[in-house]
């Protein structure tokens, strides 16, 4: 589902160059849960925003389901965004202004879903992660958990083959954390691929595939 080969990830200028990512390569199987863990700044977010194609490398290659993305063109790449990857943020990036509901059409609108369609997908996405009862609440209302769990509904609604999830239980309680890694490990079994950052070694051991960055390198990929 993922290979990334050499990727590399530089910031700053010819001057000051920083390298956040560093010749990492790995390879996440169809169907897999995986975890990728490591100390903070030590490039998790920055490589899985190269994976969600929202970001570019400034060196080496990532395929997706099969397709080389580093000669797409941004029109391409947000096509393969949109149809088969979901994004959990690490923060929240909710309209805060809006519903539940209006923030999840947001995302089946830029896919391109039918009125009758995002009605449907809706409701199913907040059922999935029990969250229907809040569907006309204002996004701001909502507890950190049931923001978390709005936010893997949006990244469910287009129905991905691959979910990435940027610490989703990073500032949730122990109750919250266990509802979201149940829905992740539920999603999986459905058949979803998952990869998930997270700095808990607790929750790390949920995944069946555990790769760990130190200062923008892997020093270790287990199966
Ligand atoms: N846009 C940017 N410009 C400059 N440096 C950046 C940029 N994005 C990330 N970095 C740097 O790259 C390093 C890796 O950042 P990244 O956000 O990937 O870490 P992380 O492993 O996700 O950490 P955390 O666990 O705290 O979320 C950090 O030192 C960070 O300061
Ligand atoms: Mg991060």
């Amino acid at each position: 589902m993922i290979i990334c080969q050499n990727l590399i990830k530089e910031f700053g200028t010819a001057d000051n160059i920083f390298r956040a990512v560093n010749d990492v390569s790995f390879r996440i199987e169809k169907g897999e849960f995986a975890a990728l863990i490591g100390a903070s700044g030590s490039g998790k977010s920055t490589l899985m925003n190269m994976i969600g194609l929202i970001d570019m490398p400034t060196k080496g290659s990532i395929l997706l389901d099969g397709e080389e993305t580093s000669p797409m063109s941004e029109k391409q790449r947000a096509a393969l965004r949109w149809g088969k990857i979901g994004y959990v943020f690490q923060s929240f990036y909710l309209e805060e202004a809006y519903t539940v509901s209006q923030n999840i059409e947001m995302a089946l609108l830029i896919s391109g879903t039918e009125a009758p369609e995002r009605k449907k997908r809706i409701d199913e996405c907040l059922e999935q992660v029990g969250l229907l009862h809040k569907k006309e609440a204002l996004a701001s209302s909502l507890s950190g958990g049931e923001k978390q769990r709005c936010c893997i509904a949006r990244a469910i609604a287009n129905r991905p083959k691959l979910l990435l999830a940027d610490e989703p239980c990073g500032n949730l309680d122990s109750e919250n954390t266990e509802k979201i890694m149940e829905l992740l490990t539920q999603l999986n079994r459905q058949g979803t691929t998952v990869l998930l950052i997270t700095h808990d070694l607790e929750d790390a051991k949920r995944a069946s595939h555990i790769i760990t960055l130190k200062d923008g390198s892997v020093i270790s990929d287990e199966k």
